[in-house]
């Protein structure tokens, strides 16, 4: 296969991991003989300096020209966040890439790795077996919907504005379905119906498109209870289907229960397949160019473009599988051990897991 692919690695951890799952690729191509070439864009604070905005244009191209889009993370510290270099940039960059290429479908694996099982604040025997799949509504919402402040007699006044169409609710539950028939054919709505009325229209929605998923059994369930579920029963979800609000919020929290927010990958795909591959986590300031950053979820997101937009279902696998691989030898980033445990930098795990991938 012969492609090219934008590189948008951003700040903090973002250019560390993404150069270690460029090792990974290097090694894919070798051994499967593609052609998958990256090309890298600029993001973030580097834009910034360079171009005066956070998603230059000349980014923008080359995500036209590409295949897909391999993001890193961008954003600062917290006292950063008003450095010109990184006020906003999430805001810019992510929600500015996302809507630009009406990448609405966000599907988010939750998937407990024995290797982590230490690391989650649940009981081991709670989380034994989690594979979840969220599936988070992107380019819609209380995210994009018309916001404003002004004053009144009470003071400042804020508004956000949640919106959905049916429109953009029937291709997400579609993307939700879809992916319950290749799995466990069990799907969970998560909104809050008996508060808001996108919720019910989002179950009016569900109500017609299930018809033509007759074998995926359907369950609405509100958000504080899917929340408490998430944590206290986790193996009861398959595909958890749900607005852009309340999908980072479930993303972020299955995190927890999975151990580690280091670990997940995500894809954001359009109606064309055309999409973006990020970790769920952010630029992680703090341990940036230390070289110690946890690679996998960005090294995940990569098989899961090998496997969404390429069709590349066994280089896919082959990635994941070297990625288990190495923690069964004990290669493990310092954030998987416990205190006095051997750990290897970012730059050697993504070493060990090119080693072990082969045709
Ligand atoms: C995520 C992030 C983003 C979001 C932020 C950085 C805008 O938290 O991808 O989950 O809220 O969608
Ligand atoms: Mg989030």
């Amino acid at each position: 296969m012969k492609k090219t692919i934008a590189i948008l690695a951003g700040d903090g951890i973002g250019p560390e991991i993404i150069n270690a799952t460029l090792v990974v690729l290097e090694r894919i191509n070798k051994c499967f003989g593609h052609e998958i070439i990256p090309h890298v864009g600029l993001v973030g604070g580097d834009a910034y300096d360079k171009f005066g905005t956070h998603l230059p244009d000349e980014t923008i191209e080359l995500c036209q020209n590409s295949s897909a889009i391999l993001f890193g993370a961008v954003g600062g510290s917290v006292n950063d966040s008003n450095n010109p270099r990184y006020k906003n940039v999430e805001k810019n960059v992510i929600l500015g890439l996302r809507k630009k290429f009406d990448l609405f479908a966000n599907l988010r694996p939750l998937k407990v790795m024995p290797v982590a099982i230490k690391k989650s604040p649940l009981k081991s025997n709670i989380i034994a077996g989690v594979d979840v799949l969220i599936v988070r509504e992107l380019v819609s919402g209380i995210y994009f919907g018309p916001q404003r402040q002004y004053e009144s007699v009470d003071g400042r006044v804020a508004e956000d504005t949640n919106r959905y169409s049916e429109m953009e609710i029937e291709r997400i539950l579609r993307v939700g379905f879809e992916s319950a028939v290749r799995r466990r054919k069990k799907v969970t709505i998560v909104d809050k119906a008996n508060v808001l009325e996108t919720s019910r229209l989002w179950r009016a929605v569900t109500e017609i498109i299930k018809k033509e998923f007759s074998d995926v059994s359907v369950e609405y369930m509100y958000i504080d209870n899917a929340v408490m579920q998430l944590v206290s029963n986790p193996t009861g979800f398959d595909v958890i289907i749900t607005d852009n609000m309340f999908g980072d919020i479930m993303s972020d929290l299955g995190g927890a229960v999975v151990g580690s927010i280091g670990l997940l990958p995500s894809a954001s795909l359009n109606k064309q397949g055309f999409g973006m591959y990020e970790p769920v986590h952010g630029s992680a300031p703090d341990i940036a160019k230390k070289n110690i950053a946890n690679p996998t979820a960005q090294i995940l997101s990569l098989a899961m473009m090998l496997r969404y937009t390429f069709r590349l279902e066994s280089e896919a696998r082959v990635i994941e599988k070297a990625i288990v691989d190495a923690w069964i030898m004990g290669k493990k980033t310092k954030d998987l051990t416990s205190a006095g445990e051997p750990w290897v930098g970012t730059k050697e795990f993504a070493e060990v897991v090119s080693s072990l991938i082969d045709n």
